[in-house]
């Protein structure tokens, strides 16, 4: 369903020596610069989005060629801000200070390093939408278009044509005309929520629904809608029966079921026949197990996907889909409507996902089998320098700049630059268009700057550890057992319903994880408490334990049939209490939400009351800040500045020997962070007294 890439428009490509009347003056300077204006009429007013300049080898399309690796080749973005026709923008030099107004670039920072040749470049704008959350925090986000949220190039972008060039090593003005928009896809004027979530045409098997979230739209201020691609069984139509449902958590599904459990659609033409095929000799020529299967479509900012849970930066998309788009479901076709009928499965971001919907709500579903999940537990999601080290706050050690220590195979490439951390973080600021930031915003909290927190510096790779210790809480592993034996009782509620799959070979390393989260809860509950298969050698990607999707579906509908009422092992009415509910959406705003941010700052604060004497020594503390501000602190007599300005630190105090001539003391600490305005706060006065 994605709109082409149309041909090449008019290449406006133009080298320092042949300046255009039409284009603002840029000052000479050594290195390159690139001067990006918009075509007469092509927006009808001023934007604000993410540039995102990208050079290839000659021929290739720059965005066919995002090796996240081991490209020659260079990306550079900037945020720009009332970006119009009359007010070109230039991108020129790149530092790691300023990367907010700045040009960041990968694998160089700036655009000076871009090595002299010739180049196939590209430029595109994703455009930024500024909102008000009902949190009354304010952000700039890009809403995907049922488009997935694709890394640059997402309908509505502004983009150049493809245009070859030649980098020198010398002084050089590149220009480039942002001259198309990619297109939008085609409405017919009948649906629902316009582009939010797609909109397709259903066949006789897929089916596809949409609905707007009450929820979702409250807390964005905004029509948000969420969606559905649902498989029906074959005797589906016409029939009487009900079906259990597999809630098949993937990433965005255009709505052809392409991500059911084949990677093309033989799968659906195959489920459609009712006989498993002859290709499998075990099983071939019996019925195909009967389930209706359920895809959510739910892109957001952040993502092509929100991750399912109730977050303080994404919204209450938990209960959007669990509370709102499945009581539809169940409304609209022959489901069985009782937790022991409703199976979550998925891989990768979906096995996390579905592990997570379980988890968080066992009195809805019945069983997770998940797949290859990202991090179960967030201690050891990854070997080496990284996120283990989350948990230990003295720990001083950073994130790689590599994100071969993110993915096992450094040829790795692929075209959409995926999560946070597979982008790398030098590459992800390069891309950070909001989206680019899905698990700092579903696993944190907002920051005070109303963007996910996040737990590490992406230039630096310095690690925050008081802004991971937020992530907890989206630590499924210890989310079960810091909730074993209280109000939810997860120990006795999610005994035997938890079944996690993963290879030791695990691409992305998640197999530390799922290890990790074995040891920490099958510690607590006995071996076999969750079933945990960790299979040698084997790589991310494929079916439950490899089983083949038949045998695979057949495992899931025996389970179904056990666990039902008349089963030999029925889910019990407290296995499925509504008081082992979890992820409630008004503790995680309250925890995560702008309030939440608002209560974690304070303003520095002499200690010594309303008073000091002259000569004595005072002590004052900093103030409260977000983690990873860097502060800065000067001491005021009578308002004016004594001394130098000094760095400080949150945990320290520090203290003054105040001067026989002063009136008043204060301490002036001033914060700075990417991303966050530079802000000054001001402790209580203290008046000297002799
Ligand atoms: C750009 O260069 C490639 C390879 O050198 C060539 O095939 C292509 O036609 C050129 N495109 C334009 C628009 O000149
Ligand atoms: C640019 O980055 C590449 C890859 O990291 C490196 O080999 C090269 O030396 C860098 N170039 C400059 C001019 O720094
Ligand atoms: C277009 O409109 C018809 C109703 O006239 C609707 O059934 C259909 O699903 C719509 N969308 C698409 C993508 O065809
Ligand atoms: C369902 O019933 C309708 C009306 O009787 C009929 O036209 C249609 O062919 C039936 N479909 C199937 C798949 O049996
Ligand atoms: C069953 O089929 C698979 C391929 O579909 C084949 O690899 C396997 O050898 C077959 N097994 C038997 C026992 O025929
Ligand atoms: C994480 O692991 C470290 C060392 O492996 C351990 O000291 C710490 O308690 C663990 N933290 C949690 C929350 O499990
Ligand atoms: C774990 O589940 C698998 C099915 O996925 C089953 O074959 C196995 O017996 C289970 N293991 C335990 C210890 O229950």
């Amino acid at each position: 369903m994605r709109a082409t890439l149309p041909p090449l428009i008019n290449a406006l490509c133009i080298l320092a020596s042949l300046p255009t009347a039409s284009t603002a003056p840029v000052k000479p300077r050594d290195g390159l610069q690139v001067r990006l204006s918009v075509a007469d009429g092509l927006i009808a007013n001023p934007v604000d989005g993410r540039v995102v300049l990208m050079f290839a080898p000659p021929g290739v399309n720059p965005l066919d060629n995002w090796d996240v690796v081991d490209t020659p080749d260079a990306l550079y973005g900037k945020n720009v801000y009332h970006m119009r026709t009359q007010k070109p923008v230039t991108l020129a030099g790149g530092s790691a200070r300023n990367t907010d107004r700045g040009v960041w670039g990968f694998p160089n920072t700036t655009l000076d390093q871009v090595p002299a040749g010739l180049y196939s470049v590209q430029a595109f704008v994703n455009i930024y939408q500024t909102v008000t959350r009902s949190d009354g925090s304010v952000v700039k986000v890009d809403f995907p278009c049922g488009d997935g949220a694709p890394s640059v190039d997402g309908y509505g972008s502004l983009k150049t044509p493809v245009t070859n060039v030649s980098i020198s090593s010398g002084p050089q003005i590149l220009d480039l005309m942002f001259s198309a928009i990619e297109p939008y896809p085609q409405l017919n004027g009948t649906e629902i929520g316009g582009c939010n979530q797609g909109n397709y045409a259903d066949t006789q098997y897929l089916k596809h629904v949409k609905i707007r979230s009450t929820a979702l739209s409250e807390f964005w201020g905004l029509d948000m809608f969420v969606g559905a691609n649902v498989l029906l069984p074959h005797g589906y139509v016409n029939g009487t029966t009900r079906y259990p449902v597999i809630y098949h958590q993937n990433h965005w599904d255009e709505g052809n079921g392409a991500y059911y459990y084949g990677t093309d659609l033989d799968f659906t033409r195959q489920w459609q026949t009712g006989v498993i095929p002859g290709a499998n000799n075990r099983s071939s020529g019996r019925p195909t197990p009967k389930f209706i299967i359920v895809q959510f479509r739910h892109e957001a900012p952040f993502y092509d996907d929100s991750y399912a849970v109730n977050n303080a930066n994404l919204g209450p998309y938990g209960d959007a889909i669990n509370e709102e788009l499945i009581p539809y479901i169940d409304q609209t076709f022959r489901t069985i409507r009782q937790p022991y009928a409703r199976v979550q499965d998925g891989g990768s971001t979906g096995g996390w996902v579905s592990a997570a919907s379980l988890i968080f709500r066992p009195d809805l579903m019945g069983v997770c089998f998940s797949s290859y999940p990202d991090s179960l537990d967030f201690n050891s999601s990854l070997p080496g320098t990284a996120l283990k080290d989350f948990w230990q706050p003295s720990s001083k050690r950073t994130i790689g700049n590599s994100p071969s220590e993110l993915h096992r195979e450094v040829g790795f490439s692929g075209r959409r630059l995926d999560k946070t951390v597979l982008c790398g973080k030098r590459l992800l600021i390069v891309c950070l268009s909001a989206r680019r930031d899905v698990w700092n915003a579903v696993f944190g909290v907002q920051g005070f700057n109303n963007y996910p927190l996040e737990p590490w510096d992406k230039v630096t790779g310095v690690i925050y550890p008081g802004a991971v210790e937020y992530w907890r809480h989206m630590d499924l592993s210890h989310y079960i057992t810091d909730n074993w034996d209280n109000d939810l009782n997860l120990g006795a509620v999610l005994r035997n319903r938890i079944f996690i799959y993963v290879g030791t070979a695990d691409n992305y390393y998640l197999n530390l994880g799922v290890e990790q989260f074995e040891a920490n809860v099958n510690g607590r509950g006995g071996p076999g408490w969750a079933n945990v298969t960790i299979l040698p050698n084997e790589e991310h990607g494929g079916n439950y334990q490899l089983r083949d999707t038949w045998n695979y579906l057949q495992l899931v509908s025996d389970w179904v049939r056990d666990h039902a009422p008349n089963g030999a092992t029925p889910l019990t009415a407290a296995q499925t209490a509504p008081s082992a509910r979890g992820n409630r959406w008004e503790d995680v705003l309250a925890y995560g939400g702008h309030s939440a941010a608002v209560a974690r700052q304070a303003d520095p604060e002499v200690s010594s009351g309303d008073s000091c004497k002259p000569g004595s020594t005072i002590s004052a503390s900093p103030g409260r800040w977000d983690p990873g501000m860097s502060l800065s602190a000067m001491w005021m007599i009578n308002s004016r500045q004594r001394g130098r300005e000094f760095a400080v630190y949150e945990d320290e105090s520090v203290s003054f020997e105040v001067p026989s001539k002063a009136n008043t003391v204060e301490l002036v600490v001033t914060g700075k962070k990417r991303g966050y305005t530079t802000e000054t706060r001001h402790s209580n006065k203290v008046e000297v007294k002799a």
